[in-house]
């Protein structure tokens, strides 16, 4: 997991508080931790880190509505919601399902990228790259095309993984990407063309109609749970003929849940109905895990859709 976020109150005893009382946290002193952490936000009442981590002990502890007042300190405290502090109030039932807060998603890759291949690839058994390229391969095999693609745009493209699966099958690579951290380290590639520090929606948004042949999103869709304007953009970033790649976790109910690992699961009718909606052709949908968690493979679908 990534170094955990924490942001100084600029009040050196506060900071020492919130250590102390993180140190509680861990040995399973969840009551003194509390405590320590209280004390904190009295000497420095908009300390984020302090009331957001209250808000984890108060769910630890099974104090439903004092970690709803925690987590809603941690929001007014921090707008931009660095820590997900909104994330949780949606587990807990607080807020309505949303889009996840963007300094969110990029605090956390910043935080991750450095390990970011070791603790995905080795750690989780990620496998969601080769996932799509066999798939997309098997798509273009059925229609009897050449599996090779001139322009490609990598959503969520983090290190590189999924340019590093289709090198060989493409000409040229666009990366997006919120994070700059992992987008640093996709430039070490060498692999694209052209990197973007930008949300995918946003950064399709600024690309010519028909200008991509191929796009892919491994691992990323888990961060949309909307998916509808993403897939809208796709269709009109596609040119005819061309292809959509990508994962998402699944679950066996209807539409669209904000699973405890703080990542959307798409249910299967949803993301054919949003495929469909979108004016894309479904071509195929396998359910397939891309990576695990405590060694058991999250139930996940690679989905491939054309335009024509
Ligand atoms: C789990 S990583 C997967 C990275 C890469 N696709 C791979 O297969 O290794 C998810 C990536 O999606 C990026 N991401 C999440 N939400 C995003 C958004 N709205 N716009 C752009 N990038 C986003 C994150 O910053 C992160 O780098």
């Amino acid at each position: 997991m990534p170094a955990r976020l924490f942001l100084s109150s600029g009040d050196l005893v506060a900071d020492r508080r919130f250590e102390f009382a993180r140190d509680l946290q861990l040995k399973g002193d969840l009551v003194a931790a509390a405590d320590l952490l209280l004390q904190a936000t009295e000497l420095a009442p908009g300390f984020v880190s302090a009331w957001f981590t209250l808000g984890e002990i108060r769910e630890q502890l099974g104090e439903h509505d004092a970690a709803i007042a925690a987590f809603r300190k941690a929001l007014i405290a921090d707008p931009e919601d660095r820590h997900g502090a909104s994330l949780h109030l949606m587990l807990l039932g607080e807020q309505e399902l949303s889009a996840m807060p963007q300094s969110y998603v990029r605090a956390l890759f910043d935080q991750y990228a450095p390990k970011f291949e070791t603790a995905l690839v080795d750690d989780l058994g990620y496998r969601g790259p080769a996932l799509l390229f066999k798939a997309v391969l098997a798509a273009r095999l059925a229609v009897r095309k050449p599996a090779f693609f001139k322009r490609s745009i990598d959503l969520g493209c983090g290190t590189g993984l999924a340019a590093s699966a289709f090198a060989s099958e493409v000409d040229h690579f666009i990366g997006i990407d919120l994070s700059p951290r992992m987008i640093e380290r996709a430039r070490a590639t060498g692999l694209y063309a052209q990197l973007e520090v930008a949300d995918m929606v946003q950064g399709l948004r600024d690309k010519p109609d028909a200008s991509a042949d191929l796009v892919l999103a491994a691992d990323a869709m888990v961060y949309q749970s909307d998916l509808t304007p993403l897939l809208r953009e796709v269709k009109r970033v596609l040119a005819t003929g061309g292809l959509l790649a990508f994962t998402v976790e699944t679950h066996h109910g209807d539409g669209v849940i904000l699973g405890e690992g703080l990542r959307y699961a798409h249910g299967t009718g949803y993301v054919r109905s949003s495929i469909e909606a979108a004016g894309l052709n479904l071509s195929r949908l396998e359910d397939l895990s891309a990576r695990n968690e405590d060694n058991v493979p999250v139930p996940g679908l690679v989905v491939v859709a054309g335009k024509t």
